[in-house]
């Protein structure tokens, strides 16, 4: 857990915000591009450096295209459809990317522990850290799993929520003019961890964003012992799914639901029940903190240099097992910041527009 408190965190800004900035010179201005893409591949270098640290290059390096690849089988219906560990199938191919990136894994584990240095990332840290009871230090099974459980947890999620942020912006003109206005009154480049809690419209935002097309839409629990919910009996060993995505959608809670409206947050302080994009209670997502960081310096970053214009007449679906993504991508034609907002407007479709109201 050290490595997610807020000091820690404070502490990779430097480095996020030179990996934003060299991942954003690639973009080409007035070319469109996959902004769904742009934003995994940032999101990947930002997460395998402060994993890995210098261990992995300025790419990323192959651990983070294998677990891309991983991913991508892992979410593909083909690949739940027919798990069987048989040549040609998608699952056949899961198991064998998987195998991959243990074996890369656990050299960059070796690699570091032989050293025996704590070069400030996260798994210096997952390999000086000790049981306060037994003294023991993490096995090599047990660093495989928590690296890559933060790895996967840490980059597709908070690169759907910068997605579909820059998405709703594109088609809300009016609240990104206001959040512009609010980045350059407060920053003369990319935000300092102190200027962070200056840009409330920017955290409204986001807020806003994440309530409405949650990045991750549900979790599960299971039933330690025999409980009762809502007037059902449940025995022990019951799998209970929770919609994020229903909860965040009540509209006693949220009066007009699918609206994009940050400024019901003005007012507004939900409940641990009422809002949960992170989850809620003792596994709540270990890396709110870093996230919120991460997607309000790329935000700030994106938006005071580029303006960003949805392609109309493309169809926006949702997509994915656990995390939500876009079908199809995000396909956006980049400019420089003109304040031309309303340009791109309208012209969506697919069932996004069942989650979210948007202009015709
Ligand atoms: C917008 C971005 C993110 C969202 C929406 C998100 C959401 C979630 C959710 C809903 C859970 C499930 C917790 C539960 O079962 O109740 C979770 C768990 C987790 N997340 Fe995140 N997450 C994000 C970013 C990150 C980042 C950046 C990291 C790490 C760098 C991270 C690491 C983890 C880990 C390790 C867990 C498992 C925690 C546990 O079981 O104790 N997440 N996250």
């Amino acid at each position: 857990m050290p490595a997610f408190h807020k000091q820690r965190i404070n502490a990779y800004r430097d480095e996020m915000v030179a990996i934003i900035q060299s991942v954003l010179n690639e973009l080409q201005i007035n070319q469109p591009a996959d902004i769904a893409k742009v934003m995994r591949i940032l999101t990947m270098r930002v997460a395998t450096k402060t994993l890995f640290g210098s261990d992995v290059g300025e790419e990323g390096g192959s651990s983070g295209r294998l677990l891309e690849s991983v991913g991508g089988l892992l979410s593909n219906s083909k690949t739940s459809l027919l798990p069987f560990d048989i040549p040609g199938l998608h699952y056949h191919q899961m198991l064998n990317q998987m195998a991959l990136v243990d074996e890369e894994m656990l050299r960059i584990i070796r690699q570091k522990r032989a050293r025996g240095t704590d070069d400030g990332d996260v798994l210096s840290m997952l390999i000086q850290a000790r049981d306060a009871e037994t003294g023991l230090a993490l096995t090599e099974d047990e660093l495989l799993g928590h690296v890559s459980v933060i790895f996967s947890a840490g980059h597709d999620t908070s690169a759907n929520a910068l997605t579909w942020t820059l998405f709703l912006l594109s088609q809300h003109p009016e609240i990104t003019a206001n959040l512009l206005d609010e980045l350059e009154s407060v920053l003369q480049g990319p935000p300092t961890v102190e200027q962070l809690q200056q840009l409330p419209l920017l955290e409204r935002v986001i807020k806003e964003s994440m309530r409405i097309l949650p990045p991750v839409p549900w979790n599960a629990r299971v039933t330690s012992e025999p409980t009762t919910l809502s007037g059902y009996d449940l025995p022990e060993g019951t799998e209970v799914f929770v919609s994020i995505y229903q909860t965040h959608h009540i509209s006693e809670v949220y009066p007009n639901p699918e609206k994009f409206d940050p400024k019901r947050w003005e007012s507004f302080e939900p409940n641990m029940f009422e809002y949960n994009p992170f989850s809620a209670g003792s596994r709540i997502c270990i890396g709110a903190g870093f996230a919120m960081m991460e997607i309000k310096i790329v935000l700030a970053m994106v938006l005071m240099q580029y303006r960003l214009q949805f392609l109309p007449n493309l169809a926006v679906e949702r997509n994915g097992i656990i995390v939500m993504s876009p079908k199809y991508g995000m396909p956006m034609s980049v400019h420089k910041q003109d304040r031309q907002f309303s340009l791109g407007v309208g012209g969506v479709w697919g069932n996004v527009r069942e989650m979210v109201q948007l202009p015709q």
